[in-house]
C-alpha cells in the first residue's frame, strides 16, 4: 500500500516538476484500540497509527511559496507563507494551518513545492486529517531546518486544527501519527503527553470495520459533549474529569442532571478501561482487552450516546464471532469505523464474515480490513 502510494507520489512530482523530489513525507492515520472522548478530559488513549498514510515529494523553493499538487483531489493549490487569512474550505488549508502554527510557534518556515497523495478514507473516523497535518509538519520542519520533536509538533498540527482549520479536538490523533511506532500501540497520557510504547501481541489482529457511513454535524455534537464534560468537572471543582475519582462520583452523582452524569460516568469508566487494557495488552491477555473493549462500546453508546444504528450494529456482528476477543466504536463516533480484535489466525474469515453479516443486516457493503501497527510521521529518501 505505501510502496504504491511512494512510487505515484514520486511519478507525479516528475511529471508536474520536472527532475526529483529531494525527499519524502509521510504520516499515518490511527485507529483507536480503546479511550474515546477522554483526551480532551485530560484523561488516556490507546491509539496505534496505521498502515493508511498521506504521502508528500518534495522539493525546497527559493521563494517564500507552497505549491502542491493533490492526487486524491486532481487540485493544485498554492499559497505565500506570509499571507495571512481569508481561510476557505479544503485540503490545502491544513498545511497552511501547519504553517502558521509552526510560525506562531517561533519556527520560520520555508517554501517548497511538491505532490500528496493517501490512503486514508475521509471522514472515517481515521483521522485523515491528522494524516495530512502531520506530513505537512514533516515537510515543513525538514524544508526549514527544524528539529523533529513528535510531541511539540502533534501539539502545533492541533493547535492548526484547533484554530485555523477551525475544529475543536483533542490531541489524540495528530499524537499518534507523530509518534506512532511499528507493532506498538501507544498509552498516551493526554494531559502531561507523557507516552508509553505497548506491544500488539502476535496472537491478535486489529480490524478495522467501516461501516461505510460518514458523520454528519459531528462538529455541533462533539462540542456539546466537550461542554458537557466540562460542566460536570466545574461541579466537582476539578480541572477535569481525568482529576474526579470514581468514589467521589459515584457518592454524589445525584448531583449531577441525568445527561451529564452519564457523560461523566462515561469518562470516568473509560479512562479506567484504557489504563487496564494497556496493562493487559502488554501481558498478552488480549481475550481481557477484548471484554474491555465490549465494554466501551456500551459506555460510548448508552452514556456517551455518540454511537449509531450502523456501527452498534457491525459491532454486534463483530462480537458475535467466535474469533473476536472484543469490538468497539472507535473515534468521534456519530458514523465512521468500529475496531475490532481478533485472533490472528482467523482474521481474514472474520473480515469476510463479518462485513457480509452487516451487508445482510444494514443494507450496506462496509470495508473491513486487518490493518498492521505503522510508525509515526517519517522523512524517507527519493531513490
Ligand atoms: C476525534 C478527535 C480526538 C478525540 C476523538 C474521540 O478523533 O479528533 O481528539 O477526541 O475524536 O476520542
Amino acid at each position: 500500500m505505501s510502496s504504491e502510494l511512494r512510487a505515484r507520489v514520486v511519478e507525479e512530482f516528475r511529471r508536474r516538476f520536472g527532475g526529483e523530489p529531494s525527499f519524502l513525507a509521510r504520516a499515518p492515520g490511527r485507529v483507536n484500540l480503546i479511550g474515546d472522548h477522554t483526551d480532551y478530559n485530560d484523561g488516556f488513549v490507546l491509539p496505534m497509527a496505521i498502515d493508511r498514510e498521506v504521502w508528500f515529494a518534495v522539493r525546497a523553493r527559493d521563494d517564500r511559496r507552497v505549491a502542491v499538487h493533490s492526487i486524491d483531489f486532481d487540485e493544485d493549490a498554492s499559497f505565500a507563507l506570509d499571507q495571512g487569512g481569508p481561510r476557505r474550505d479544503g485540503w490545502v488549508e491544513y498545511l497552511r494551518g501547519v504553517s502558521w502554527a509552526l510560525e506562531q510557534g517561533g519556527c520560520p518556515t520555508r517554501g517548497w513545492e511538491g505532490v500528496a497523495a493517501g490512503d486514508v478514507p475521509l471522514g472515517a473516523g481515521l483521522s485523515s486529517s491528522a494524516a495530512l497535518e502531520l506530513a505537512a509538519a514533516r515537510t515543513f520542519a525538514a524544508i526549514s531546518g527544524i528539529v523533529w520533536q513528535p510531541v511539540a509538533m502533534a501539539r502545533l498540527a492541533q493547535r492548526a486544527e484547533n484554530e485555523w482549520v477551525g475544529v475543536n479536538c483533542g490531541i489524540m490523533d495528530q499524537l499518534i501519527s507523530a509518534a506512532g511506532e511499528a507493532a506498538h500501540a501507544l498509552l498516551i497520557d493526554c494531559r502531561s503527553l507523557e507516552t508509553r510504547l505497548v506491544v500488539v501481541p502476535d496472537s491478535a489482529a486489529v480490524v478495522v470495520l467501516d461501516t461505510g457511513t460518514r458523520r454528519g454535524l459531528v462538529d455541533s455534537a462533539y462540542n456539546e459533549r466537550r461542554a458537557q464534560c466540562e460542566r460536570a468537572a466545574r461541579h466537582f471543582h476539578v480541572a477535569a474529569l481525568r482529576d474526579l475519582e470514581s468514589e467521589t462520583f459515584q457518592r454524589r452523582a445525584a448531583e449531577l442532571d441525568p445527561v451529564t452524569r452519564k457523560r461523566a460516568r462515561h469518562v470516568i469508566t473509560e479512562n479506567a478501561r484504557t489504563l487496564e487494557a494497556a496493562t493487559l495488552l502488554e501481558h498478552g491477555d488480549v481475550a481481557a482487552v477484548g471484554t474491555l473493549m465490549n465494554e466501551s462500546h456500551v459506555s460510548l453508546r448508552d452514556d456517551f450516546e455518540v454511537s449509531r444504528p450502523e456501527l452498534d450494529a457491525m459491532v454486534d456482528a463483530a462480537q458475535r464471532h467466535g474469533a473476536c476477543f472484543g469490538a468497539r466504536m472507535t473515534g468521534a463516533g456519530f458514523g465512521g469505523c468500529a475496531v475490532a480484535l481478533v485472533q490472528h489466525e482467523s482474521a481474514a474469515a472474520f473480515t469476510r464474515a463479518v462485513a457480509d453479516e452487516y451487508t445482510r443486516n444494514v443494507g450496506l457493503r462496509p470495508a473491513v480490513y486487518v490493518c498492521s501497527a505503522s510508525q509515526g510521521a517519517s522523512i524517507e529518501s527519493a531513490s
